[in-house]
């Protein structure tokens, strides 16, 4: 029997001499996975000894690991805003940014909060969800162009017992949305058709229609910039997450007669990476 240390240990030293990047939070990942526990409690009981079947399992999960897969496509579930999301190959892995633009959102909102909100390009629903169980009483309409994206996402809003706050859209970014909103909020596919073939063997597990945006990476960007004020209500809320260096370029979309100031707000890493903008 090994310790939970002990086995952290021998398989970070097989993640780094493959190259693999995070080795040591992907050990701990993958045997909070295995242990049905959370990372934190992996560190805190570090000591303790896990049985045979767990090991193998470990290892079994190692294996895949170290052929240069995401971890959430090995074990098919990711964690985000404390809760976790099935993932496949058909939706985007949630990323610690988008759980960053869901808690800038909160501040935007002090007494006034939503009534209405939209989540444009929903992937595996991890906003609309995540908004879902913040704002209670708002009528969510989540949507994507990706049928596979959104039986993920209507999966994931069922085993999280939310889905009938939801309404999944199929629809290709406006097309078929008829209502007005307070609140339009989306992670869109930002990066720039060049830059794709620069992404890590695993990003390019992931969908192409969830991260590739055109020559420059704003195309997406762009039209929800031009066509969200027919969606919005009078002072309603757009929030955006973009690619680095694109801030100064994405803020010259929003014409001053229809939006007031857009704010630029920084990641953790210091990267512009969120928009918020208020109609007129
Ligand atoms: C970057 S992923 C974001 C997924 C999820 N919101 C998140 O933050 O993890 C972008 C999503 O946009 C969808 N998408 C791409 N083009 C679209 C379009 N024209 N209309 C609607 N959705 C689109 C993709 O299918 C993908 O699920």
């Amino acid at each position: 029997m090994m310790t939970i240390a002990a086995l952290i240990k021998d398989g970070t030293e097989k993640l780094i001499a493959a190259g693999i990047d995070e080795p040591e939070v992907n050990c701990e990942l993958i045997l909070a996975f295995v242990l049905n526990k959370t990372r934190t409690y992996v560190r805190a009981f570090s000591q303790d000894f896990i049985n045979e079947k767990q090991q193998t399992l470990f290892k079994n999960i190692l294996e895949e690991k170290l052929k240069g897969k995401p971890l959430a496509h090995i074990i098919g579930q990711a964690e985000f805003m404390g809760r976790v999301f099935k993932v496949n190959p058909n939706v985007l892995i949630p990323r610690p940014e988008t759980e960053e633009l869901i808690n800038e959102s909160l501040k935007q909102f002090k007494n006034n909060l939503p009534s209405s909100i939209l989540d444009l390009c929903t992937g595996s629903g991890c906003i609309a969800i995540s908004l879902a169980f913040l704002f209670k009483e708002a009528k969510i309409t989540a949507t994507d162009i990706s049928t596979s994206a959104l039986e993920t996402a209507l999966t994931n809003a069922q085993n999280l017992q939310i889905d009938k706050k939801i309404n999944f859209v199929k629809s290709n970014l406006f097309e078929e949305i008829e209502s007005k909103f307070d609140f339009i909020i989306s992670n869109p596919p930002y990066i720039p058709t060049n830059d794709m073939q620069t992404l890590s063997p695993e990003v390019l597990c992931e969908p192409h229609l969830a991260l590739d945006g055109g020559l420059d990476g704003l195309d997406i960007i762009k039209k929800i910039a031009e066509e969200a004020p027919n969606y919005l209500n009078p002072k309603g809320l757009l929030a955006l997450e973009i690619g680095c260096e694109q801030a100064s370029k994405v803020v010259k979309f929003f014409r001053e007669d229809i939006w007031q100031n857009p704010q630029v707000i920084k990641d953790f890493a210091g990267i512009e990476r969120f928009i918020f903008v208020h109609k007129k």
